[in-house]
């Protein structure tokens, strides 16, 4: 027989909108904050009130974004590290040990194309090191340290993971694949453990890595032209989308508006998939 607890209230009954929406007296991390996604989410979480850890393997870029944070009266720290190397995000968990973040958002990933035919093992090592590995890793250290207090977690999928566009991607497509199934397995065994764990799946976004892969059209590379073309002819808003567009989405995964939402993927992507 079904049991139902009617009595059971939702975590969100009777809270104003506004304190739903708010990261006050959260601390979040963003890995690959200084440019692109990560940087756009930095600032909506910044204006949501969160205090930030900022890591990227560009020290400079997140100097930069912490200039542009200061109107927010934010607390915002930064860490240089190379996420592909474990060593490295073992030392930036030691360095906030009893100041973990409440909520972490693994963004950083590259997506350099190359022809399946050619892939060597250091190529896709590089690859899966960053965008894959670097996330498992994050996601452990995140959960030891926070068992008994939960957290939210945000992974960044893609849409090629689902539906292959542009050519020699394979490499990134199984990382994406990857991050999307660990996101899941995660959801489900740590859900009891208070955390909640969800993918947001990006469509074609202007950042400054989509932008060389612009370059690379411009010097006649006819596949990239070609899935460029192609994207904004299928897609039924028929553009690309911007990089405070996934931010926007990254903030209600983050907050209290979405208490109930656990192992999603969440696709932005002005409904090419749906397409
Ligand atoms: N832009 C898109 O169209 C798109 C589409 C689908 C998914 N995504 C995903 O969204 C995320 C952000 O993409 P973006 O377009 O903003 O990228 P981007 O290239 O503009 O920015 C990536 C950031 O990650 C940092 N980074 C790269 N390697 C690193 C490493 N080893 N250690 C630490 N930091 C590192 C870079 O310095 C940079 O600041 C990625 O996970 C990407 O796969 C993007």
């Amino acid at each position: 027989m079904l049991v139902v607890d009617v009595t059971m209230k939702k975590k969100s009954d009777q809270i104003s909108l506004i304190k739903l929406i708010s990261l006050k007296n959260k601390k979040a991390l963003i890995t690959g904050s200084g440019a692109g996604i990560g940087k756009a989410i930095a600032h909506r979480f910044a204006e949501a009130g969160a205090n930030l850890v900022l890591v990227d393997i560009n020290f400079q870029n997140i100097a930069k974004v912490k200039e542009n944070l200061g109107q927010f009266n934010v607390e915002v720290e930064l860490y240089k590290a190379d996420l592909s190397k474990s060593e490295e995000i073992n030392s930036l968990w030691e360095k906030m040990k009893g100041t973990e973040p409440d909520i972490l958002v693994n963004n950083a990933a590259i997506y350099p194309t190359k022809s399946f035919l050619e892939v060597d093992h250091p190529f896709l090592e590089r690859v899966l090191n960053v965008n894959l590995n670097s996330v498992f890793w994050m996601c452990q250290n995140m959960i030891k340290s926070r068992l008994k207090k939960g957290g939210v977690i945000i992974n960044m999928g893609s849409i090629e993971a689902v539906l292959p566009l542009k050519e020699g991607l394979s490499q990134y497509d199984i990382s994406k694949a990857g991050v999307m199934a660990l996101s899941r397995a995660l959801a489900s065994e740590y859900g009891r453990n208070d955390f909640r764990v969800n993918v947001l799946v990006p469509g074609g976004i202007w950042t400054q890595g989509t932008k060389n892969l612009a370059k690379e059209a411009m010097k006649l590379n006819f596949g990239v032209l070609k899935s460029g073309f192609e994207y904004r002819m299928r897609s039924p808003l028929g553009r690309m989308g911007n990089a405070d567009e996934v931010a926007c989405m990254a903030l209600v995964l983050a907050c209290d508006l979405s208490s109930y939402v656990t192992g999603a993927l969440i696709v932005v992507d002005g409904g090419f998939l749906s397409a």
